[in-house]
């Protein structure tokens, strides 16, 4: 049975964000909500994000679409602060259409979205080859170039630019002339044609032309009309541009972004539910101090399948660290929290959870989301009874095991924001609502 998500109470419009290093389990939260909300809103990232959904034997995985259109009546929206890849974008749209989700006039995409392009991706891929050291491990797919574009202003191509022939070629032409030299200088690469980089994407332009519209003036009006929306982050807060672990981050504000990447304003929010997982996974490059490089870091990626959704990397992973996820739960003002993955944990006699840093002989309990500086905190651990009993079966809250609920209390007690959602399993009825009442802030 799915879970009854009218324990949660009235939600209001609610924005979902991950408070560690990306793949808490968004999707998983999105796709339970989405069916109480009429709009669902990806306002930041690319096709770096990848939300896997589980529903009955079918697995879904979104890297541009919101998880929300599984959902009939659930309106999707690409926002202005998206970057899109038309190419990976009709893609999924075409890999979705073949596991039988329509997708029509429920997908809308903001006009004013900047597009990913062929040379972004390749100049991603090019600039990670050339470091030597310090290798960001990026998704390679072009996020960081197109984002850098977008701030340059004369090397940005927008959705509207896609639409637009004489604009697009005119864009194009002196673009790639920019970045012929570039890459040509820098790494020795082959030019490229801007001829066949506008054939491609003005075709793509052609089939999503339906799609575009002013989605700003859209989500106003839906916020007139009182419609519910939700907001599904990508990627992560330790992954935000300004608070992540610099330059270890991606190249949006993931965690604090939502108001300019949308058009919405912050005090239109309800809730901030906070996606965390039981313990903290990575991918790519960076400090984690309480990664767990071992046996055990092993354990909990056998037991948790912990390989990228979108590049099929193996995860890092390590114990929970509290540090971390108070800092990013404040940065971003979560009212609640859901607790993924926690059924990954079972069969561990005991289980640690970091509560304090030690960096250069001084403790402290504030996250410090510089890398260098990080990457010289040494965690100072708390030790908890771990629990053998599997959680995959679990129907409710109650029935988990004292080791578990302890673990939990825990989380909220350093915290300092309930924890209302349990996840126990990828299906959407291993997922557990604790208590009742409210997690809205106003
Ligand atoms: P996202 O990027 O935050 O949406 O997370 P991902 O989809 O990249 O990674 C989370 C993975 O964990 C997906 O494969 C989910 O199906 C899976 N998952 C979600 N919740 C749970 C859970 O409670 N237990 C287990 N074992 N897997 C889960
Ligand atoms: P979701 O939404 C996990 C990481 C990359 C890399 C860094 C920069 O699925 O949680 P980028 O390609 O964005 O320039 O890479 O950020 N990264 C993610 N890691 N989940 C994500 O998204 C991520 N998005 C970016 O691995 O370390
Ligand atoms: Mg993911």
């Amino acid at each position: 049975m799915d879970p009854d998500i009218s324990l949660l109470g009235e939600l209001g419009n609610t924005s979902i964000v991950g408070l560690q290093w990306g793949d808490e389990g968004k999707g998983k939260i999105v796709d339970l909500l989405t069916g109480q909300f009429d709009y669902a809103i990806r306002w930041n990232g690319g096709s770096n994000a990848g939300h896997s959904v589980k529903v009955g034997d079918k697995k879904y995985a979104f890297h541009l679409i919101p998880s929300g259109i599984l959902r009939q009546n659930c309106v999707c929206v690409l926002a202005n602060g998206v970057v899109i890849d038309p190419i990976a974008l009709l893609s999924e749209m075409d890999q979705l259409a073949g596991q039988g989700v329509e997708i029509g006039a429920n997908l809308r995409i903001s006009s004013q979205a900047h597009v990913v392009l062929p040379y972004h991706k390749q100049q991603d891929q090019l600039s990670e080859d050339r470091l030597a050291a310090g290798k960001i491990g990026t998704t390679a797919r072009g996020i960081g170039p197109c984002y850098s574009d977008k701030a340059s202003r004369t090397g940005a191509v927008r959705m509207a630019d896609l639409l637009d022939d004489r604009r697009l070629a005119e864009k194009l032409q002196r673009i790639v002339d920019e970045k012929n030299a570039l890459f040509s200088a820098l790494y020795n690469a082959p030019p490229l044609n801007w001829k066949d980089i506008f054939q491609q994407v003005r075709d793509c332009g052609e089939q999503l032309r339906p799609h575009v519209c002013n989605t700003t003036a859209l989500l106003h009006q839906a916020l007139e009309k009182n419609k519910r929306l939700l907001f599904e982050g990508a990627n992560a807060v330790l992954l935000d541009l300004d608070h992540g672990t610099f330059p270890f981050v991606t190249s949006s504000n993931c965690g604090t972004g939502l108001a300019a990447g949308s058009g919405v304003p912050a005090t239109r929010l309800n809730t901030v539910l906070g996606v965390v997982k039981a313990y903290c996974s990575r991918v790519g490059g960076g400090p984690f101090p309480t990664e767990q490089d071992n046996e055990i870091g092993r354990k909990i990626r056998d037991r948790g399948r912990e390989f990228g959704t979108t590049t099929g990397r193996p995860r890092r992973c390590g114990w929970l660290d509290l540090v971390a996820l108070r800092y990013a739960a404040k940065v971003c003002g979560v009212t609640g929290l859901c607790v993924m993955l926690l059924d990954v944990l079972a069969t561990f006699d005991s289980l640690r959870i970091c509560t304090a840093y030690e960096i250069d002989g001084k403790r402290t309990q504030w996250f410090e989301p510089d890398a260098v500086d990080l990457a010289r905190a040494v965690p100072v651990y708390e030790e908890l009874p771990g629990w053998h009993d599997s959680l995959d079966n679990l129907e409710s809250a109650e029935d988990l095991p004292p080791q578990a609920r302890r673990y939990l209390d825990r989380i909220e007690s350093f915290v300092q924001v309930p924890v209302r959602v349990v996840s126990v399993g990828p299906a959407r009825h291993q997922t557990l609502i604790i208590g009742t009442g409210v997690v809205a802030m106003r």
